[in-house]
Parts: C-alpha cells; structure tokens; sequence
C-alpha cells in the first residue's frame, strides 16, 4: 500500500478529539477507501496535559500550532481550532505558504476568509476543505458540487444549525424555556464556544453563505445575510404555532434575485413557521435539513445529525480521503477567478405570509390601534388571537397570521406602530415557509 497520509492536528477539544476517534476505529476501513493510511503525526492544542479522553502518546505535540504545516512529518493540515482570525487564520495562512493542504470545520473562518484561502489554495495547487463546516456530518457539500452538479439551482434552504435547532424542539416537546435548554445544548459539544453565535443565526448565516458560494457560483458575501436568531421567541409562539399547525424552525434561505436591472443574490437567515406537514417540520434536535431545488434534479433533501463529534469528525475524515486519494478540486466547486460578485438581491417585492406577535398593554382601543395600522399599511390578515388577559393594564400577547402580501406591507406596519404607547416590546415577525 501506498505511504501514509500525514495529519497534523490542530484543536483537540469535541470535533479534534472525534477525528482521532474515528482515524483509530475505522483505520482499515479509510485506508482501502483511501489507497493509503491515513495517520496523524503531530497534534496541538492549548493545554498539553488537558485529558481528552483520547490517547495522544503515539503523537508529536507542537506548542506552536501556527507551523504545523511546516514540519516535515505532516501532508495535510486539520484545523480544528475555530474563530473566524486568530491562530485558525494564522495556521491557514502559513499551511498554504508552505505547499500544505487543508481541511477545516471553521465555517466562521470560510465565511470571512473564505476567498483569499481559496485563492491561496489553487496558487498552491493543494487543497482546502470545508465539508465539516455546514451542516454537520451531512455531505450536502459534496451533494452540490459533486452529486448535483449538472444542475442549476434555483433556492437551496434549510436548517442549518443543531443548537437553535435542539433549543425549538426540546422548548416543543417539553414546554421548557430557553436558557435551561441551551446549556443542555452546550453540554452535549453542539455549541459554539460562544453560543451567542448560534442562538443570534450568526453560525447558520456563516453556513448559509458557504452554501450560497457553492450553489450559485457567488463569491462568498457573508456580509449580506440578513440576520435574524432565535433569542426573542417564547413558549407561547411555540404554543401558538403548534395551535395553527406550525411549528419554528431557524431557517437559513438562499435563492438568485435581482437588483436593479442586474442579477443579485438573497441570503437570509430568520425563526420561520413551517407547515407541520413539510419535512422540515420533522428534523428534531440537533439535526440539520438541507434542501437544493435543481432544475433537472428536482427537490434534493439533504439530512441528518448537523453537529458532535462523531458526525462532524465523518465530513472532516471524508475531505482527508479525498486528498489521500488525490481528489483536489476548486474549494469553491469553481476557481475564485470565476466566482461572479452578486450584489444583496432587492427585498421590496418579496412576498409571503407572516406570523406577527405584540405583547400590549390590555386596554381598551389596543386591537383597533394594530388592526388599522395593518389596514393603513395594505396588510390583509388572516388570523387574530388575543392571549393572556391578566388585569385591566396587564400585558397580553396577541399573535397575528397574515393573508399573502409583500414584506415590506408588513414592516411599514410595525413603522406605523414604532413608539406606540400600547407596544411593550417590539413586535417579533417570524416568516412562514410555503411549500
Ligand atoms: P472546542 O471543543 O472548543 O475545541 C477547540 C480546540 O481548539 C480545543 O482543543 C482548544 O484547546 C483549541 N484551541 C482553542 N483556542 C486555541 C488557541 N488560541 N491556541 C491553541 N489551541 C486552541 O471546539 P469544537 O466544538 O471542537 O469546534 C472546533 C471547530 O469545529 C470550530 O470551528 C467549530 O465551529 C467547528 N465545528 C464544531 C462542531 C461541533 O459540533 N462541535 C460541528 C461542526 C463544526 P484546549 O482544549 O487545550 O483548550
Ligand atoms: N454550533 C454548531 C451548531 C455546530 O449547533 O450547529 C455545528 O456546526
């Protein structure tokens, strides 16, 4: 057989300590599938004596992680760190300066840097792999640039983060609150070490972007992902979706638009109400959805578990076999050269339905003060339910669907309402996913 493919390992915590796991239980397994062992040489972390329940004695340790590509010992770097900059970035740089590949999980990295790797990267002629970093342990990165490539995609959606997504489904099925589950979340290892970057979309938006690259052949703008997490929805919106036949799902969206007379991209990442009868409504817990509209393919469902260690340590051992078998590729599934520059599609004629909720104050005239600035605005609704009734001035919840219309009807609405004594809090408007 071949020589080995030599790793060097950088990060040892959840996904890093997984890779070493799997490269040690499947290792006769990958060699075959690879042409050639796959073997890490050296490992790095932060705390050398930190017991990861993994045995590092067969490794080299290095202090330094930012020169793992330079050693001697290593082919290909995995960079199991995080941070968008930092020493992730700074181990990146110097691998490709040193003729090294590349795999990584680091979506924030990909997200912000993604472009000037890439182009480092086939400068180079080696690789940089990110299978890990969307959606987990699904291969829905391969799915798009391999499996589905003949096609032209027309929206790719879905979900695309495990810790909002175990947070909404737990809240569902057990009518807990928020914070109590997301520290369940944490201690599973699905978090972010910040998990203000899951629970703000900001991860899900880092993924939808790649995706978006990927999908559309768009220089990767992480930039113009409209924003949205999950932090403002309570109980009773899942208590109420569940009453309509919905439940909330943090759903990232991507599809090609326009702006002005030229071709633009929409990215978004936004809390939706899904049908309980579309498949999305059915992806619990920590698992990720993806799905790609082709126009020869048809609708394509990518699922499965979106973060952990073993699942995650599956896309990065996948992205290792194919360097091993000299499977290489433009990071981007086309050279950066090619990648067009989409501009943030116009958002002023999307249209849709939308799930309104205001928390007032229960006196009399409140309705009457939403439902004709909802009028005012050419907003037509289709449901009203009012919640809550404590004592006269009390704080009530009063949800609203709408009938089809533009978005913006709805946010000259909530401008209409902007500082009314009445509103307790700013009105959440979650989107409703059709079909
Ligand atoms: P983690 O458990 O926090 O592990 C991070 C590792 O990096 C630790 O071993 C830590 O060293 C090391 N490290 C952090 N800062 C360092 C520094 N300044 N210098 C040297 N070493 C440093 O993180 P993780 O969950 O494995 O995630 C790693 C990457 O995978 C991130 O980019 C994350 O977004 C991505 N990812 C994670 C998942 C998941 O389910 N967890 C899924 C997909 C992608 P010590 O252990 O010594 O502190
Ligand atoms: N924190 C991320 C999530 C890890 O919850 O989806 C997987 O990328």
């Amino acid at each position: 057989m071949a020589e080995p493919l030599r790793i060097a390992l950088a990060g040892l915590g959840t996904v890093g300590a997984g890779v070493i796991r799997l490269i040690e239980a499947n290792a006769a397994l990958i060699a075959r599938r690879a042409g050639r062992p796959i073997q890490v040489t050296v490992v790095s972390a932060r705390d050398r004596n930190k017991d990861r329940g993994v045995d590092l004695s067969a490794f080299a340790w290095e202090d330094d992680m930012v020169i793992l590509g330079e050693r001697a010992d290593v082919d290909v770097v995995v960079e199991m760190v995080g941070g968008s900059d930092g020493p992730a970035l700074a181990l990146a740089r110097t691998t490709f300066e040193a003729g090294k590949s590349l795999v990584t999980a680091n979506k924030a990295m990909i997200a912000h840097h993604g472009l000037e790797l890439a182009t480092k990267a086939e400068a180079a002629k080696v690789a940089l792999k990110f299978e890990a970093a969307v959606a987990g342990g699904i291969p829905v990165i391969k799915g798009l640039r391999e499996g589905a490539a003949a096609n032209e995609f027309q929206r790719v959606y879905g979900i695309l983060n495990g810790t909002c997504n175990y947070i909404l489904s737990t809240m569902e099925d057990t009518g807990r609150d928020f914070g109590n589950v997301l520290t369940e979340a944490q201690a599973k290892g699905y978090a972010e070490a910040d998990p203000a970057f899951d629970i703000e979309g900001t991860d899900a938006a880092h993924k939808l972007s790649i995706l978006a690259a990927i999908a559309f052949g768009a220089k990767i703008d992480f930039t113009a992902v409209a924003t949205t997490g999950i932090t403002r929805i309570r109980a009773a919106d899942i208590a109420q979706a569940d009453a309509l036949g919905y439940v909330i799902r943090l759903i990232g969206m991507a599809e090609p638009g326009r702006n002005g007379d030229g071709p633009a991209l929409f990215q978004r990442v936004h809390p939706h109400l899904v049908p309980v009868d579309h498949p999305l409504a059915h992806v619990d817990g920590a698992t990720n959805a993806v799905v790609a509209e082709g126009n020869f393919s048809g609708r394509l469902l990518f699922q499965g578990a979106g973060a952990g260690d073993g699942p995650t340590a599956s896309a990065v051992v996948a992205d290792l076999i194919d360097i091993a078998r000299g499977e290489i590729g433009a990071p981007f599934s086309v050279p950066v050269s090619e990648l067009e520059a989409l501009v943030p599609a116009e958002t002023g004629h999307r249209a849709g339905r939308s799930y309104i909720r205001f928390m007032v104050t229960d006196r009399p005239g409140v309705l009457a003060e939403l439902t004709a600035a909802m009028r005012d605005a050419g907003v037509s609704i289709e449901s009203l339910i009012q919640k809550g009734r404590t004592e006269e001035g009390g704080e009530v919840m009063v949800a609203m669907v709408t009938h089809e219309g533009p978005e913006s009807s709805v946010s000259e609405a909530l401008r209409l309402l902007d500082g009314s004594p009445s509103l307790t809090e700013a009105p959440l408007v979650l989107h409703i996913l059709e079909d």
